[in-house]
């Protein structure tokens, strides 16, 4: 559920009719929703109960002041993959206290500020990594909260770039190989073993390797038990999938716990959750504006002012995203491939689409608020667009769209 919809005839976020914000902050624009970003972060938090937790929000999905903002209100947690996704929790008033490092390349300098505004959880994923942070956190006399990230070796069944949790991914340490280096780990004088943690891909749209990762995920921690490392937290990641297109079923995070918790063996642990897209996807929608139509006997083409350094899921992951009129035209429709100005037969935001369009006209690509804004860049030197916040009747702006010199800032030519 979320809350872009259509009223009087044209696509409204919450109470504010897109296109008058297509027309005041000109395109192409992220638009998010507040209410529905806040109802998706309750809705982990719910699922939850009386259960001990921490919804851990994936900066990675969107990492936006405003949203974190929104989140370090509620509560919540954060996992973050660098030292700048942790400067942005801070700025966003997150608690550190609340928040897990993962990734698998952690800098000397990232581990060190982590440990200084005493982070919750690193979450490690090799051996060497773990000298790594003994070694920090010794100079620093710190000793630093650890789980190793396990990979269970399940398949996600999800797109090959996004499926992390099967053994030839780079992801996390092998489960067979998982229980040795816990008792290396336990023995180190500046680590203190408190968790396992676990992430095995993104958008996953069933429930069955979620539970056979969490299957493995108790038997280590059993198995940890009688060696006498105690296990406090199990973090089982993000990945929940969400419905990118009508018809397809996605799991609500309520089916998700309910699924969880049918082993009870879980009940003694705190559980963690990294949820990103389930959360921002569909509290985020990227406007754009048809530029051009281009006719021929093979192929119709829209071609719009987004493109794919606005949104590179489409050409990156042959993703699929709706794509809808902001104010939809009566008649016929044809058939368009809607296409950016970028100069790759890749950029692309849909593939043969039915739309009644004219130049001019706004189009909404929907399930943008994760994995849009992050992954854009500055290819073919186009400024990142413009991002803004509908609260109610509202629409705040909160990242001002870049300029050329913002752009520019930094290059210098040759003496
Ligand atoms: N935790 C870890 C350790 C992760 O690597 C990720 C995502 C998450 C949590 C959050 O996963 P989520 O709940 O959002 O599925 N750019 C791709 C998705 C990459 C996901 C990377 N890791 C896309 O646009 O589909």
């Amino acid at each position: 559920m979320d809350h872009f919809e259509y009223r009087n005839g044209q696509l409204h976020a919450e109470n504010v009719a897109v296109a008058d914000i297509a027309r005041a902050h000109g395109t192409p624009c992220y638009v998010y929703s507040r209410a529905t970003l806040e109802r998706h972060w309750h809705a982990f938090k719910d699922a939850f109960g009386a259960q001990p937790h921490l919804v851990c929000y994936a900066v990675k999905a969107n990492s936006n002041l405003a949203i974190l903002n929104l989140f370090a209100r509620l509560g919540s947690g954060f996992d973050i993959v660098s030292g700048g996704e942790l400067e942005r929790v801070l700025r966003a008033g997150g608690d550190p206290g609340k928040v897990v490092f993962s990734g698998l390349g952690k800098k000397v300098p990232e581990i060190r500020k982590a440990l200084e505004v005493g982070i919750r959880c690193f979450n490690i994923e090799s051996e060497a990594e773990l000298d790594r942070i003994n070694a920090v956190a010794g100079e620093m006399g710190k000793v630093a909260s650890i789980s190793l990230r396990v990979n269970p070796d399940v398949d996600a069944q999800t797109h090959p770039y996004i499926s992390t949790g099967l053994k030839e991914n780079k992801f996390g340490i092998e489960i067979g190989r998982a229980e040795a280096v816990y008792v290396k780990a336990a023995a180190m004088p500046h680590l203190n073993v408190v968790g396992i943690d676990c992430h095995i891909g993104s958008q996953l749209l069933t429930l069955t390797p979620f539970m056979d990762a969490l299957q493995r995920l108790l038997a280590l921690a059993e198995r940890l038990q009688t060696q006498g490392i105690k296990i406090h937290h199990l973090d089982i990641g993000g990945g929940l999938g969400v419905r990118y297109q009508e018809g397809q079923a996605a799991p609500s995070p309520a089916d998700y716990m309910a699924q969880l918790f049918t082993d009870e063996r879980l009940r003694q642990y705190e559980i963690f959750v990294e949820p990103g897209r389930a959360i921002a996807a569909n509290a985020g929608i990227l406007v754009t504006e048809v530029e051009f139509l281009k006719m021929s006997e093979y192929k119709n083409f829209a071609i719009v002012d987004a493109a794919m350094n606005d949104l590179i899921r489409p050409a990156l992951y042959s993703a699929w995203q709706e794509i809808i009129p902001v104010v939809p035209r009566e008649g016929e429709t044809a058939t368009y491939d809607i296409v950016g100005p970028v100069c790759e037969t890749s950029d692309f935001l849909g593939k043969e689409r039915d739309l009644n369009i004219q130049p001019g006209d706004f189009l909404a690509v929907r399930s943008s608020g994760a994995y849009g804004f992050t992954m854009s860049s500055n290819y073919n030197t186009r400024p990142r667009a413009v991002e803004v916040m509908v609260d109610g009747d509202t629409v705040h702006v909160v990242r001002q769209r870049e300029t050329l010199d913002d752009l520019l800032r930094g290059e210098q030519v040759l003496p």
